[in-house]
């Protein structure tokens, strides 16, 4: 399917020396994502970015970059993929990441990925849990950079879509520069342009995925360092990234931030972001709260439970006043039986009347 784009490796996409021999279908380069579509992008969050939270994203953020949840490659082969690989138009560019080590069922999965309009195809290299190092994928793979390598090259062959990857800086107490530089190497020579840089160590033992997201100390100038020793890589940087200011800080060293705990508990985060970045009149959020009206009673009607909906919203309101009650009608009420859009409504007006007391 790629093989028009079979060529030399993209520039600065060197082959390490340790690496085992590249076939001709690890050669041909992944194309390259638009460099403005990589500023700002949104985490793979599993449990919260499904479906409804990446709409809920969009509308916040039109330029933004949107991940899907990890899947393992068996489930998207195997599994109920209309729930999986559920997506709306509205989302894209959106991301599938896939979770895997096996090449060939990486590779179906990816092209699954891409028949389904994925824009993106990303191979999770950073989840820590137990489960995910059972199954010898995730964050563990930093220790098997070949296997990286083959199973992004079998998906480059398999997808005409980016193959991107999400990594750590390495794992356990591995602090060399040079392991994680030689890891991008060898999978960049695979063919894949652009890093997402989760800048801290994964310990495999001892810390739960909770703790592996606070506790290995943050280096972002790993990242900064990589793009500029490989300057034709693509490389975002993530982890720990808190504020407008911070995010516009790191596109001084890297092609993009990505967010994600900041995101999904204050979303209004990256209605600033991108209108900061990308230009475009600041919305209020309950302007843009209602623009999802037509949404969210369209999935309604397809008997979808608004707390489905409602539970990416919460922190929409997050240190504003009336933010407090906006969450706790929304939690409360979404899930009786019945639950419709003047709930949202009904939430709002109570943000609306802080704002109307305040300004009287
Ligand atoms: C609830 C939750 C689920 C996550 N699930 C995934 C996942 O499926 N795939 C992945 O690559 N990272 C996952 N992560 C890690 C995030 O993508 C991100 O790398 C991490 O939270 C650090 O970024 P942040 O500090 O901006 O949150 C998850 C994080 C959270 C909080």
């Amino acid at each position: 399917m790629a093989a028009d784009r079979r060529a030399s490796v993209a520039a600065g996409c060197r082959q390490v020396d340790a690496a085992p021999p590249i076939t001709m279908a690890a050669m041909i380069p992944t194309p390259a994502i638009p460099a403005a579509q990589l500023r700002l992008s949104v985490a793979p969050m599993m449990d919260w970015t499904d479906s409804h939270c990446r709409v809920f994203h969009r509308t916040l953020a039109p330029h933004a970059r949107l991940y899907t949840e990890m899947v393992h490659a068996n489930a998207v082969i195997h599994g109920d993929r209309a729930r999986l690989l559920a997506m709306d138009p509205v989302e894209h560019p959106v991301a599938l990441q896939l979770g895997g080590s096996e090449p060939a069922l990486l590779a179906q999965a990816a092209r699954i990925g891409a028949e389904r309009g994925f824009d993106e195809i990303n191979l999770n290299c950073g989840c820590p849990s137990d489960r995910v190092q059972a199954g010898r994928f995730g964050a563990c793979l930093m220790r098997e950079p070949a296997l990286v390598a083959a199973s992004v090259a079998a998906m480059v062959e398999a997808c005409d879509v980016p193959v991107t990857v999400k990594c750590r800086l390495g794992v356990d107490d591995d602090h060399r520069f040079e392991v994680f530089l030689a890891f991008v190497d060898e999978v960049a020579a695979a063919g894949c342009r652009m890093f997402v840089v989760h800048a801290r160590n994964a310990w495999l033992k001892g810390l739960s995925p909770r703790e592996n997201r606070e506790v290995p100390p943050l280096r972002y100038d790993w990242a900064y360092r990589l793009k500029q020793e490989r300057p034709a890589l693509q490389v975002i940087v993530n982890g720990g990234i808190a504020t407008p200011d911070e995010a516009t800080a790191h596109l001084q060293h890297t092609d993009g931030a990505m967010l994600g705990r900041a995101a999904y508990h204050e979303p209004y985060v990256l209605h600033r972001l991108d209108t900061a970045w990308f230009g475009g009149e600041l919305s209020s959020r309950a302007e843009l709260l209602r623009s999802l009206r037509p949404y969210v009673e369209s999935q309604l009607e397809r008997g979808v439970f608004l707390k489905h909906i409602t539970r990416h919203m919460l922190g929409l309101f997050h240190g504003e006043r009336g933010g407090r009650a906006f969450r706790q009608i929304l939690s409360e009420g979404a899930h009786k039986p019945g639950a419709d859009w003047s709930l949202i409504e009904q939430a709002l007006a109570v943000t609306e009347s802080f704002a109307a007391r305040d300004a009287a």
